[in-house]
C-alpha cells in the first residue's frame, strides 16, 4: 500500500521520480490525482500531449490556477512529490504585487484555486514558499494551467517542474 493511498503504486525510487510513488488511477476523483499533468487542459476536456486521449472533463472543476510542484527539477508525469514541505503554498500575484490567492501544496504536490476564473487583471505572478523562503517565477504569465510549460523537461523556456525553495 503505497503511503499516499488509494491511487498510487510504490515503484521504487529513481533519479525522475524520487517519491517512488506513482498515479495509477486515471480520473478517479481525487485531490491528489495525475501530479505533473496538465491539470486544466484535461478538465476543460483537451488532450494536451496525449495526456487525455478518452477526453475525459471536469468543467466545473476546471480552476483557472492548478499544477504540482516538486523537490526537483525533473520529476516524471504522475509522478507524486516527495518530502513536501509543511505548510508548503503556491502564491498568485496581480501585477501591483498583491498576493491574489494563496494555494497549499498537498502531499502530492498538486495545488489549485478554487475559481474557473482568474478573478483579476492578467497578467499574473507566482512563487513558492516553503520552509520560510520563496522560489519566485521572474516572469508573468496570462496561462493559468502551470503544468503545460513545467513539464518534465520543461516547455516554453520553462527549466522543468515548480520545486519547493531550496
Ligand atoms: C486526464 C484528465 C485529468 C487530469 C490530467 C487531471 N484531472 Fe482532475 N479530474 C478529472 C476528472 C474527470 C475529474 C472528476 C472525477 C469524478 O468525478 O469521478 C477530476 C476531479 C478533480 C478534482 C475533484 C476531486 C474531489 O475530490 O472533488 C480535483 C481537486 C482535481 N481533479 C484536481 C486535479 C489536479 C490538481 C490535476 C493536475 C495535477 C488534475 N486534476 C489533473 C480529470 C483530470
Ligand atoms: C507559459 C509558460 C509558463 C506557465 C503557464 C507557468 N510558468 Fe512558471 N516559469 C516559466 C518560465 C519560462 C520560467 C523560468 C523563467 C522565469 O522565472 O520567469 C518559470 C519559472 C517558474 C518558477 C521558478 C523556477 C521553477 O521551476 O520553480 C516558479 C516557482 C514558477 N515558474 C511557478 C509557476 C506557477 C505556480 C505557475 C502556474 C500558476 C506557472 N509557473 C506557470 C513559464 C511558465
Amino acid at each position: 500500500m503505497s503511503p499516499l493511498g488509494n491511487g498510487f503504486a510504490s515503484s521504487g525510487a529513481t533519479d525522475t521520480c524520487t517519491s517512488g510513488q506513482l498515479w495509477t488511477a486515471g480520473t478517479s476523483e481525487s485531490e491528489l490525482m495525475n501530479p505533473g499533468f496538465a491539470c486544466r487542459s484535461c478538465h476543460l476536456g483537451n488532450n494536451f500531449q496525449n495526456q487525455n486521449p478518452s477526453g475525459a472533463s471536469e468543467r466545473g472543476k476546471a480552476y483557472f490556477f492548478m499544477g504540482t510542484a516538486y523537490g526537483e527539477v525533473r520529476q516524471a508525469d504522475l509522478c507524486a512529490a516527495a518530502n513536501v514541505p509543511s505548510g508548503a503554498v503556491v502564491e498568485i500575484l496581480d501585477m501591483n504585487d498583491v498576493v491574489q490567492a494563496t494555494l497549499p501544496i498537498n502531499a502530492a504536490g498538486n495545488f489549485h484555486s478554487t475559481k474557473t476564473t482568474a478573478g483579476f487583471t492578467l497578467p499574473y505572478k507566482a512563487r513558492v514558499k516553503a520552509n520560510g523562503k520563496t522560489n519566485a517565477m521572474a516572469s508573468s504569465q496570462m496561462e493559468g494551467d502551470c503544468n503545460t510549460c513545467h513539464t518534465a523537461m520543461g516547455l516554453n523556456a520553462a527549466p522543468g517542474r515548480i520545486f519547493f525553495p531550496l
